[in-house]
């Protein structure tokens, strides 16, 4: 699925180091799918030049309002009517402060006064003192009350040896930040907590039993949460996934450890999606050291002892989180899925067939609530767990923490 499949965007680019990242950003945005036009001003271009840019995107690109190449000389209306959005990247001080007052001296600054609906990304690039001075900062929050919508920036080391914030965001963080803002937002304002993957119980310093969970469908919740809007914490255990964009996540190994994990967030959640597959049982008489062939070729005897059920505990806090579970099962799906709903005392449980679930990259989710159970169709996990992620924001109440 392209994640910007239609989506026509105007890329400007002002003056900043940054704009070599752009080149990246371009290219990542029109792998899924973006039709980018790209607007430079006069000091971008000491950065990149415009033919980069121009082999990149497969189209002219503008760079003053008085190109020859437009029928019109129009190009400040043209570009806007019908883009799905403006992206500014790297935005410096000084176009910043263009935006904050509405001026119009080059084609970049004029389309963004002549945009009308067109929604506008900025992100800025620029020095830690430059980003912090007080104009600077009053700009920003000019822009913001616009409607501008602000793409970071970053702490880090900055290209001027100095350290601090005013970096602009990496080419795959502008990219997350773009697909997220063409999502619905019915979570704003919503804190949600999220497990995903497997646990791992220690038999001794080297072997563990786990299960074959890849924790891609509760990175894909988490990553669909936050692009709806959420503050999300993600509680994973060992996964080979990196943490979706601005996703807070939390690494754990053991069953009591997720536990614990989830104990200390759940307070201050809106919503718990339990996804992880959690070892339903750990070794009592785990070893401290790595244990040995005996000579008799005995196999050791492990003793198991039940792990707390994370769900059900969360589901019985008072005044605790709106909670939705999983159930992965081999068979009896429909009756299962209800049994156990009822059993762990949740809302909302979501169903789904192990044998196909596990590892795949596609789903096939059924919800079993109050009402009964409904299907979702067979898509991506991503696909699947926005679609998730607006039938919780459709179920949850309006109160959900009396
Ligand atoms: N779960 C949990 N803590 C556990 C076991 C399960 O939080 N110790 C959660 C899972 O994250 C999932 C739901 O409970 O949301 C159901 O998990 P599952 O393993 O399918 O259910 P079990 O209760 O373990 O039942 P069974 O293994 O008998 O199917």
């Amino acid at each position: 699925m392209l994640e910007l499949a239609d989506k026509r965007i105007v890329l400007g680019l002002t003056g900043g180091i940054a704009c070599y990242k752009v080149a990246e950003f371009l290219r990542r945005a029109q792998d899924q799918g973006a039709v980018i036009d790209v607007v430079m001003t006069e000091a971008a271009t000491h950065f990149i030049g415009a033919t980069t840019m121009q082999a990149l995107s497969g189209r002219p690109v503008y760079l003053d309002a008085w190109d020859e190449r437009v029928p019109n000389s129009m190009a400040h209306i043209n570009l806007t009517r019908g883009a799905d959005a403006i992206v500014i990247a790297p935005a410096s001080t000084d176009f910043i402060a263009k935006l904050a007052n509405g001026l119009a001296n080059d084609l970049l600054s004029t389309l963004c006064v002549a945009k009308g609906n067109c929604p506008l990304l900025v992100a800025p690039a620029m020095n830690r003192e430059m980003w912090l001075h007080p104009a600077t900062q009053r700009n920003v929050a000019q822009i913001k009350a616009d409607g501008a919508l602000i793409l970071g920036p970053a702490e880090g080391d900055q290209a001027c040896g100095e350290t601090g914030s005013g970096r602009m965001l990496e080419p795959h963080e502008l990219l997350a930040e773009l697909i997220a803002f063409f999502q619905p937002k019915p979570l704003r304002g919503k804190r949600v907590l999220i497990t995903a993957g497997p646990t791992s119980e220690k038999i001794d310093p080297i072997r563990v039993i786990t299960n074959r969970s890849s924790g891609k469908m509760g990175y894909a919740i988490a990553q669909a949460a936050r692009e709806a809007g959420a503050e999300v914490v993600l509680v994973s255990g060992p996964t080979a996934l990196p943490a979706p964009y601005q996703v807070m996540r939390v690494d754990v190994d053991s069953a009591a450890q997720m536990h614990a994990a989830v104990m200390n967030e759940a307070g201050n959640a809106d919503v718990f999606i339990s996804v992880a597959a959690v070892a339903d049982w750990r070794v009592v008489n785990a070893s401290g050291s790595k244990l040995k062939k005996q000579a008799d070729g005995k196999a050791p005897q492990l003793e198991f002892e039940a792990n707390p059920d994370i769900l059900a505990d969360i589901a019985r806090m008072p005044s605790g989180p709106w909670c939705v579970g999983f159930a992965a099962e081999t068979e009896n799906l429909l009756e299962y899925a209800e049994a156990k709903r009822k059993r762990k005392g949740v809302p909302l449980l979501v169903g789904n067939l192990a044998q196909q679930a596990m590892n795949a990259d596609e789903t096939e989710l059924i919800l079993f609530d109050d009402a009964g159970h409904t299907a979702l169709p067979v898509l991506g996990k991503l696909a699947a767990a926005r679609k998730l992620i607006a039938a919780i924001a459709d179920k949850l109440p309006v109160s959900p923490k009396p």
